[in-house]
């Protein structure tokens, strides 16, 4: 089709039909890598400054492509710039627009590279930003939940294993667990940024350049720890982008476990916690309805996180080098999870800060299913030398006579204490308190306050918290 303009400017040269709009539609992944504009621009920019230097370019294209490319940033943020569906994606976008502002000299910013190596280096100048984002969600997370230790570190509630009482706990130590798979979270997080750092841009479409170009003047201007050594590898893996992924999905399993953890507590069986008025919703049809939406949606939304993940791994699986366009395909799942598990972190963060802890009723809960039955054991056995096992029987009779007569350990009266062992006395039956049992577990990493309190005084030091 002589005579009419190319299908598209970048590419366009020997194609001559105009693709149907769902192809385009298909192809285009403007839609959502223009949230990639300042990471783009930022990259040409570097590229453009490594070109002049090394004499690719001359300093005047140099300088005019910065200043275009500063001006299209402006328009994106002002809202002002024409994105097209028909030039695919935030890399060509900006390329026609600084075209179209500053002339033929835009033609030039792209030698010595390729969109592969570009898109490669723009996600993973995001995800950097990303992660710092969500490391330091994960820290206030944190911070909240170690200040509710302080304050709950003789809290007691029941702890539990299969769901059923198992010993009594406090609430400052149960709120610690989640500090210590928070921190494990920022640690992956972190783990993934830093071998994530390494720069691919100058691999060019796969097999690198002839230009003279210096990769590591690149890589250091744009805070990289250094140039990625393999071109193919450098346009073609998206490990950054799993490794992410995966720590997201973990991070995201261990909210979604707190925010059961609400759900459970909130509701009438447990009434441990009441939620906030405008963290709870009612129902349309049921009017004392209060139900915890928001901890459910959070515990929810992972699933796209999780999602994410395997999406992107089946995307990849058995993928051939070099590069080819499934990897598009990484983006969504990445913005979406890393926006997902933003969301999710600011809002438990707010739950924690604002829900009530009903004491009384997590006490009360932690007296039943003769949680200090463990505790009457390993008296039997520090006290009077008993073998756990012999003394694990004795208290399981003792849990039967109390199951019979539908009482507490502490309420059995004497005489049928006495008839299942001599060593049972109401003496010792005084010491079943859930205090005392709580008190007691003060090993290392235990539930007693004291070290529940401890533990909290590392952590105010490591996170900060004054
Ligand atoms: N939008 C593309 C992506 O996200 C950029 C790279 C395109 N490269 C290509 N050879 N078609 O992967």
């Amino acid at each position: 089709m002589a005579g009419r303009d190319p299908v598209n400017p970048m590419w366009g040269g020997r194609f001559c039909q105009e693709p149907d709009t769902l192809i385009q539609e298909m192809n285009a992944s403007i839609s959502y890598d223009q949230r990639l504009y300042r990471q783009d621009i930022r990259g040409s920019i570097v590229h453009a400054r490594m070109l002049a230097r090394q004499g690719i370019l001359s300093e005047e294209d140099m300088k005019a492509i910065e200043q275009g490319l500063l001006a299209i940033e402006q328009e994106i943020e002002a809202g002002t710039f024409p994105f097209a569906t028909e030039l695919e994606d935030i890399h060509m976008n900006i390329e026609a627009r600084l075209t179209d502002t500053i002339g033929p000299a835009a033609g030039r910013l792209h030698t010595a590279r390729s969109r592969n190596d570009q898109v490669a280096t723009d996600l993973r100048l995001w995800l950097r930003d990303a992660i710092d984002g969500i490391v330091e969600c994960l820290e206030a997370l944190q911070v909240t939940l170690v200040r509710g230790a302080a304050d709950h570190a003789e809290t007691i509630l029941p702890g539990l294993t299969h769901l059923q009482n198992a010993q009594p706990v406090t609430l400052g130590h149960h709120l610690l667990a989640y500090v210590e798979m928070l921190e494990r979270d920022k640690g992956r997080l972190n783990d993934t940024r830093r071998r994530g750092n390494m720069c691919p841009l100058g691999a060019a479409a796969l097999a690198g350049t002839s230009f003279p170009i210096d990769r590591a003047f690149t890589a250091g201007e744009l805070g990289f720890e250094g140039p990625m050594a393999n071109s193919l590898d450098a346009v073609s893996d998206r490990d950054f982008v799993l490794e992410f992924l995966a720590a997201a999905s973990i991070a995201g399993v261990h909210l979604s476990r707190l925010a059961e953890e609400l759900v459970l507590w909130s509701s009438q069986q447990f009434g441990f916690i009441t939620l906030p008025d405008a963290l709870a919703t009612g129902s349309s049809i049921m009017p004392q309805k209060r139900n915890p939406d928001v901890a459910e949606l959070i515990r929810g939304k992972v699933g796209r996180i999780l999602g994410g993940l395997v999406g992107l791994l089946t995307v990849i699986k058995a993928l051939p080098l070099a590069y080819a366009k499934d990897l598009q395909e990484d983006k969504e799942p990445l913005f979406d999870a890393a926006d997902t598990l933003r969301m999710a972190l600011i809002v438990m963060t707010d739950i924690m800060q604002h829900i009530t802890i009903n004491s009384e009723a997590m006490r009360i809960a932690a007296g039943h299913g003769h949680t200090t039955a463990t505790d009457l054991a390993d008296i039997l056995v520090q006290e009077h030398n008993l073998a756990f096992r012999e003394a694990h029987h004795i208290v399981g009779e003792l849990v039967k006579e109390a199951d019979r007569r539908d009482c507490s350990l502490d309420t059995v009266p004497p005489d049928a204490l006495e008839a299942i062992h001599p060593l049972l006395t109401p003496a010792i039956q005084r010491r079943l308190t859930l205090e005392a049992s709580v008190k007691s577990r003060s090993s290392f990493g235990g539930t007693a306050p004291n070290e529940v309190q401890r533990q909290v005084e590392l952590w105010k030091t490591r996170l900060h918290i004054s």
